[in-house]
């Protein structure tokens, strides 16, 4: 079936989810314990790291606005899933503040680092806190048996994103890693958290599990092809636009799909970079400059915009064929266009 992009503006269909789940983030954020609560705070963007009140926003919501999407798509109210998108939001900031500790990364969003600027340990019980603090809005919010459910949902991606994140740092030391293994590695840290807020909006909905499993597909295919254009962002990416910088990817060797599609290809330009990738020298800023040409010259961007083409295509056709899935298209398509 062929889908046609949806008149839904993505960007207010954004601004709607991370509405509606405020009330519910900040609730959690401000009734956790002195200095979580004040860190919390200050990493969704509310407050400077004195505490004072600002307004630097917590992200695209994009996580929270799958799971509405996802339950308004199987005919119900989407404030039916609100639990559902808070929990899979906080899971979500669980795992920045612990993966910013883990890249090394300064900056995200434009603003310094959880751990940059109170220490590894404290982000490190921030990031502890924030998931703990997901499975109790589950808990308290849903009725025994769909928390049960979104619960071991939830838990079930908690542990594949962990498994994921540690083949991920585990690459960058390993000699040659396939895109198989990218591939698996990309299951883990991302696609499994956007398949289950997909799986958890039909379930929140009451569908039936084949309904589930089919939105469940759909967010996983979603999650790699947002991996793969995450990794080119990451190269060639704005800052300005991202809130991240830009390089630091090349500078730690990370095995992101345009550099393993670099050095799987047959070309000068990839035997250049596996030779910088393979040398024990710090990379610099400007061989991290040097190495962005060098990926693009072996067909790594445009072998990794291929690849998440591929992964859209198949999550748009993995959609139940039903007349209510225009948002989830609208977010896919920012998803797949993305520049930010
Ligand atoms: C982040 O992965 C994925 C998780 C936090 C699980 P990356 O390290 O590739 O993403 P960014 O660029 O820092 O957000
Ligand atoms: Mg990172
Ligand atoms: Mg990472």
């Amino acid at each position: 079936m062929t889908r046609t992009t949806s008149s839904h503006r993505p960007a207010a269909l954004l601004e709607q989810a991370r509405k509606l789940c405020e009330p519910t983030l900040r609730d959690t954020i401000f009734a956790m314990p002195e200095p979580l609560d004040r860190m919390a705070a200050y990493h969704f963007g509310w407050r400077d790291p004195s505490g004072n009140p600002t307004q630097a926003g917590w992200g695209k919501g994009l996580r929270a606005g799958l799971v509405l999407a996802a339950a308004a798509a199987c005919g119900a109210d989407p404030r039916a899933a609100l639990p559902g998108a808070a929990a899979v939001e906080l899971v979500h900031n669980f795992s920045l503040v612990h993966d910013d500790i883990m890249d090394g990364d300064r900056l995200r969003r434009g603003r310094a680092t959880a751990w940059a600027v109170w220490g590894v340990p404290a982000a490190l019980c921030l990031g502890d806190t924030l998931h703990a603090e997901a499975i109790r809005i589950l808990v308290g919010a849903l009725p025994a048996v769909p928390a049960v459910d979104a619960v071991t949902r939830l838990e079930d991606a908690a542990a594949q994103l962990c498994r994921g994140q540690c083949e991920d740092c585990s690459f960058e030391t390993r000699p040659a890693v396939t895109v198989d293994q990218y591939v698996a590695m990309a299951a883990g840290k991302t696609a499994a958290l956007i398949g289950c807020a997909c799986a958890l909006g039909a379930s929140c909905a009451a569908a039936d599990a084949a309904t589930i499993d089919a939105f469940g597909t759909f967010g996983h295919e979603l999650g790699i092809a947002f991996q793969v254009t995450d990794d080119i962002l990451g190269i060639w990416g704005d800052p300005d636009r991202t809130g991240k910088p830009v390089g630091n990817d090349v500078i730690r060797r990370k095995r992101s799909f345009p550099v393993v599609a670099a050095l799987e290809s047959a070309t000068a330009a990839g035997a250049e970079l596996a030779q910088l990738y393979r040398s024990a020298d710090p990379i610099t800023p400007a061989q991290a400059a040097h190495a962005a040409k060098l990926i693009a010259d072996a067909g790594g961007r445009r072998r990794a915009q291929q690849f998440a083409d591929r992964r859209v295509a198949a999550a748009l056709a993995a959609l139940p064929d039903s007349a209510g899935t225009a948002d989830l298209v609208a977010l896919t398509n920012f998803i797949a266009h993305r520049r930010l």
